[in-house]
């Protein structure tokens, strides 16, 4: 067969700057973001541009949150980027997410002259209309209701487009007429002897193994969801929202694999687009390419560079607010001043601001390298948060930040066991095992990988 090549983006979360983005709100709004605002129409422009340009493909994929926070403005915007790369020859195919629409007028947010205020809102029914070129419009097959569509995007390969941005209970879920409906694509593609595989804004294996236990962040039914996709016969999922770069897979009693790519955001480190390569029905390529650099004042750095720093901003933020402003800290993250709560995490704010990670070591008896000994706790806890996000995670096994981290472990280890969670699968997480997998990258290249589909 010929070989299906394609580029794919997600959560660009576009945002019309001429709505405001700028005065005190705005910066008190930012202190504690990890994606850009008031520079994501640069940013998405510049990529847009890249791939008017880029000829290893005509076909453009975007994993969904394609504006910021359902501005109708910011639709308009991103849609003309749309256009303009379509004129330029591109097929492009989206689907849409929770940030596209919003249900009620007072949702929508941007910082004008006078401050907060919220614009005109897009609602969920005009996206299809909206987006009608991009995807829906020329489907094989369409579940308007669920605003999933199936498109033939080459001769033998077909995109499951799908779409779960409602919620029941914190989690967005696949409703069973849509099961129903992709079971009949699925049996249709088979059939047909198409190449079929999905791509949905919401990730179905847990992009890293500790955001399976934060429960907005994996859909209802995640793991008998990606078992179904398996057995129905697509192997492949690209999916966002989280911002981070993974790729996993898990393998069904039955034997077959689902591999789930999400892609990083393009406004948020470690901001990448995919390149895939269907080279036969079971063998992809896909490969990462940074976010070329945009107009911007960043004092010199790359994009890349720009929006690393940006995440660590907000790291620092939150942990030094934690010594220095606990009540604000808690403000954003809904926490409440149960018993001690605040007091304690002032004390541990304190010491994250103030240890170094050769003093942490010594009080745990752990064996620190001498080359991180004078690093701050600070510092060693932010780079472990952004490489979850980042993917290709460096703290494992054999280096000299990631054997304190599993030395840390093992002595904690008797107090994982006793806490009782249960994973994604709906059986008894391994803390130790999920901790250890999230600080460091042990299996599959996050970036860069052949994926052999069976
Ligand atoms: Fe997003
Ligand atoms: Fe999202």
């Amino acid at each position: 067969m010929k070989e299906t090549k394609f580029y794919l983006i997600a959560d660009p979360h576009y945002f019309a700057s001429e709505l405001g983005c700028s005065g005190d709100e705005y910066e008190d709004f930012m202190h504690y973001e990890q994606k850009c605002f008031a520079e994501t129409e640069n940013i998405n422009k510049s990529v847009f541009d890249f791939l008017k340009k880029a000829d290893e493909s005509d076909i453009l994929l975007i994993a969904g949150d394609l504006i910021f926070n359902g501005e109708k403005k910011s639709h308009e915007g991103f849609l003309k980027l749309l256009n303009s790369l379509k004129d330029h020859g591109k097929k492009i195919y989206v689907v849409t997410a929770d940030h596209d629409f919003k249900r009620n007028a007072g949702d929508t947010f941007a910082f004008g002259e006078n401050g907060r205020y919220s614009p005109e809102h897009t609602t969920r029914d005009e996206l299809t209309k909206l987006y009608a070129d991009f995807g829906f419009g020329d489907a094989i097959a369409i579940d308007k209701e669920h605003l999933s569509y199936v498109a033939q995007i080459s001769d033998n390969v077909r995109l499951l487009a799908l779409n779960c941005d409602l919620k029941e209970n914190g989690k967005y879920y696949f409703y069973p007429e849509q099961i129903e409906w992709i079971k009949e694509q699925t049996a249709k593609a088979r059939e047909d002897g198409q190449i079929m595989f999905a791509m949905c804004h919401y990730p179905i294996i847990p992009g890293q193994p500790l955001f399976s236990l934060i429960s907005p962040m994996i859909i209802r039914d995640a793991h008998k969801f990606a078992s179904f996709l398996a057995d129905e016969g697509v192997h492949m999922i690209f999916t966002g929202h989280m911002h981070n770069q993974s790729i996993n897979v898990i393998t069904t009693e039955n034997g077959n694999k689902l591999y789930d790519i999400t892609t990083g955001s393009i406004i948020a480190d470690p901001a990448v687009i995919r390149h895939i390569t269907i080279k036969d029905e079971n063998t992809v390529e896909i490969k990462s390419i940074p976010t070329p650099d945009f107009e911007w004042d960043t004092e010199g750095k790359t994009c890349k560079e720009y929006l690393s720093d940006m995440f660590d901003r907000m790291i620092v933020n939150v942990l030094t607010d934690m010594r220095d402003d606990t009540q604000r800290m808690m403000n954003k993250f809904h926490l409440e001043d149960k018993g001690a709560t605040k007091k304690i995490l002032g004390i541990a704010g304190k010491f994250i601001c103030s240890v170094k990670v050769g003093t942490l070591a010594k009080l745990l008896f752990i064996k620190c390298h001498k080359s991180i000994k004078k690093m701050r706790v600070l510092d060693y806890a932010t780079e472990l948060v952004r490489g979850a996000f980042e993917g290709n995670q460096t703290f494992k096994e054999g280096t000299p930040k990631g054997d304190v981290f599993v030395a840390l472990l093992r002595r904690i280890r008797f107090i994982l066991k006793k806490i009782d969670v249960k994973g994604w699968d709906g059986k008894k997480a391994d803390l130790y095992d999920i901790l250890k997998n999230t600080a460091g990258n042990y299996d599959i290249d996050d970036y860069n990988a052949t994926l052999i589909l069976k």
